[in-house]
């Protein structure tokens, strides 16, 4: 990879008062379930073909979860992961924030249920929803929480079981998600750059487009509700393309924009891994080298908040970002929601 060529940036963060304090990502971790779903079987099971699916999404094979596996047990084994990278006992964490589509039940909250499994015994726990742009934005709280001195150790969690709300038999939408989880570890570490800026973004008035109609206090769960398959994702797979493309290109601008950065000056751009179509437009109109764009959706499918988070360890555990480096997170889901964050690793 080559390097960025200048390390000239500005720091948005250093002018409001938060002297003396840095949110930097200490350690990464992640977990995806062992079974491994491939197109082929999946054409099995719907009217599709490997052919369709590569050649329109660039998925090849997702994993699933074991049907006694939740959410929060994917949460957890990235999260113990994470914080055995950093040395950081769970006891020491001071919040826990979990995003996800899919937590374990209404309530209570998936984080909860991770501070038990993992013996964060001191941690505040809540998640967050904002589907799968959901990491970005709680990288986002996790930071204010640091920079506010309220805490100095916060576990971002990104996590889902997705397969538990794909509806099998719509081939639309069933070819596209998988299972998986990733944690980052926040820390107060002063004279460290971190979490340069992050973007955010929503359009509430496109809710309809991507969603899960039932389950909730609007189609509360009923024999109607399940008989009509309205507790499955459905998605308007067109008109979510088109709006991600515009809107992800422009949160990335927007971010390389506040840190008076060039795309060439970022060593890695982490995309939301929803389309290779997607992704590929995103980089083009980014004016990104194809290598300096990370990929994994071949092997995970999208796994929606968790998808950024595993993609950064991947990343980060083949070698991709180094210490120094500059990278550019970049998200779009449900909501419609967006973001992108610049961080200096
Ligand atoms: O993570 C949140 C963000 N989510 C996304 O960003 C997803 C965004 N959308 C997409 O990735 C794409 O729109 C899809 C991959 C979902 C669909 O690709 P497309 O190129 O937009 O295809 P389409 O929906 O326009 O469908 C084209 C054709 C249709 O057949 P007709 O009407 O042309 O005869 C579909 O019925 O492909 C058909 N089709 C399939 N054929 C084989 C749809 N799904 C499949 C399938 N296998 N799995």
């Amino acid at each position: 990879m080559t390097p960025p060529t200048a390390k000239a940036f500005r720091n948005p963060r250093a002018q409001h008062g938060f002297q003396g304090r840095s949110c930097s990502i200490i350690s990464v971790g992640a977990y995806v379930p062992e079974r491994v779903l491939t197109n082929t079987e999946l054409s099995r099971m719907v009217d599709t073909s490997d052919e369709w699916i590569v050649t329109r999404t660039g998925i090849r094979e997702r994993h699933v979860a074991a049907s006694d596996q939740a959410t929060s047990d994917l949460a957890a084994e990235a999260a113990r992961q994470a914080l055995e990278r950093a040395a950081i006992p769970a006891e020491q964490v001071d919040l826990i924030i979990t995003a996800t589509v899919t937590p374990d039940m209404p309530f209570p909250s998936t984080s909860c249920l991770v501070q038990e499994k993992i013996g964060a015994r001191r941690a505040a726990a809540f998640d967050i929803e904002a589907a799968c742009s959901g990491f970005i934005y709680a990288l986002e709280i996790g930071q204010q929480f640091i920079m506010s001195r309220s805490y100095d150790t916060v576990l971002v969690i990104g996590a889902e079981k997705l397969t538990g709300i794909v509806d099998w038999t719509d081939r639309n939408t069933c070819v596209l998600f998988g299972d998986g989880a990733g944690a980052a570890v926040l820390h107060n570490r002063p004279g460290s750059h971190g979490l340069l800026t992050v973007c955010m973004g929503a359009d509430g008035s496109k809710g309809n487009v991507l969603c899960v109609p039932a389950g909730g206090s609007r189609v509360p769960a009923s024999t109607d509700s399940v008989g009509g398959r309205q507790h499955f994702i459905r998605m308007d797979g067109k008109e979510t393309f088109k709006y991600a493309v515009q809107a992800m290109h422009a949160a990335a601008k927007e971010a390389l924009a506040r840190c008076e950065l060039d795309i060439s000056q970022i060593s890695l751009v982490i995309p939301h891994q929803a389309n290779l179509r997607i992704i590929d437009a995103v980089g083009e109109r980014l004016g990104a080298r194809p290598e300096q764009v990370f990929k994994n959706l071949d092997r995970l499918g999208n796994t929606s908040a968790a998808s950024v988070a595993i993609a950064l360890d991947e990343a980060v555990s083949a070698g991709r970002v180094k210490r120094g480096d500059l990278i550019l997170l970049v998200v779009f889901g449900a909501g419609f929601t967006w973001g992108a964050a610049v961080i200096e690793w």
